[in-house]
């Protein structure tokens, strides 16, 4: 126990398996069959996504990390304020640039990681506490999709989303949740996004499609995480990791192929789903983003882009907006 750090659950096991529920009746009651990205991130999913941000392939979260430690004394200067929010914060790992850079200004007061992932969170904050003496971290277990109304309000905050999670929302889903985050914003107040961007579809098929298979693991672990919560019977085994490129939509698309015909169960909700050899399941859309596309986004969700930096490459963006009134 630690009186600096607090975790409060918005989304306790009762109701993520309400919602869970909810998802697989919606994404796998019809076709074409699809299973929201948010499933992967039990305990082990999330261990699987730390590892997949070590492969080299894997370029956005180093690519990120340049870009944080490029303009972070910026951000910290610009916006002034003393709490960082984070949604999807994950490990919090590239965090600590921007955590660092408030705290050398003298201005950081709380930091509030937001995951679906209580174990990813509670693993983060105790790392944060032990790095900065003085901070508070107020962290809040719930579905930004849901929940975004319930972030502590001192009207003096800087919302981060980083890592492209913001990518893995198609067009009109994203647009509404950048709605609710500046609907959650005071006017005034600041948005740190992170953005892959558009880049050659070699690359980015490589680094969705590792050699060793920690992307296939992540992806197959969506099947495991139904079978544990909803007693299906998923045989892992014969499903294949499919990532591909959509030159139309700029996406990458991670898909799991049935490699032969079974009917799966899904007791917790009645459900029975055929699959014939090659029948896929959408897991995963993950969006590259270019300066205008994303630009225009925000201005239409209420904010002001006042700043973009990328890192050296020019791989991944990072944008500071300020919610307009
Ligand atoms: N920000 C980190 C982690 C990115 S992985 C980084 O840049 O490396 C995406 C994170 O978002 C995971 O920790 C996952 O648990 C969380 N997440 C995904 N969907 C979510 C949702 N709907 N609500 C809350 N957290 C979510
Ligand atoms: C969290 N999100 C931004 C990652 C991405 O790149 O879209 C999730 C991921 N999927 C496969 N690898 C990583």
């Amino acid at each position: 126990m630690n009186d600096r750090l607090t975790v409060e659950v918005h989304l306790g096991h009762d109701e993520l398996a309400a919602s869970l529920r909810a998802d697989v009746r919606h994404g796998l009651g019809s076709r074409p069959y699809s299973l929201p990205p948010k499933w992967f991130y039990d305990a082990a999913g999330s261990e699987l996504f730390d590892q997949i941000t070590t492969l080299a392939e894997y370029y956005p979260t180093e690519a990120e990390r340049a870009a944080l430690t490029g303009c972070a004394a910026e951000v910290a200067r610009t916006t002034g304020v003393g709490t960082v929010v984070e949604l999807g914060s994950g490990s919090s790992d590239k965090t600590r640039v921007l955590l660092d850079a408030f705290d050398r200004a003298g201005q950081l007061r709380r930091y509030v990681p937001f995951d679906v992932s209580e174990s990813a969170l509670r693993a983060a904050g105790d790392g944060l506490l032990a790095r900065y003496p003085d901070l508070r971290v107020h962290g809040l277990v719930g579905d930004f999709d849901r929940h975004l109304g319930r972030l502590p309000d001192d009207g003096n905050r800087l919302l981060a989303f980083l890592g492209g999670t913001i990518g893995n929302y198609p067009p009109v889903p994203r647009a509404r949740l950048l709605g609710q985050m500046a609907a959650a914003l005071r006017t005034g107040e600041w948005l740190l996004l992170g953005t892959d961007l558009v880049k050659d579809p070699i690359r980015l098929v490589a680094a969705y499609d590792d050699p060793g298979g920690v992307t296939a693991a992540f992806n197959l672990n969506v099947l495991r995480v139904v079978n544990r919560e909803l007693g299906a019977d998923f045989d892992v085994d014969s499903f294949r990791h499919v990532a591909r490129w959509d030159a139309g939509s700029e996406w990458i698309e991670m898909r799991l192929r049935a490699e032969r015909a079974m009917t799966v169960r899904v007791p917790a909700i009645g459900l029975e789903v055929p699959f014939a050899p090659g029948d896929e399941v959408l897991t995963e859309v993950s969006a590259k983003f270019r300066r205008d596309g994303i630009t225009g986004e925000l201005t239409d969700a209420g904010f002001e882009v006042v700043g973009w930096w990328t890192d050296p490459a020019g791989d991944f963006a990072l944008s500071l907006s300020r919610r307009v009134a």
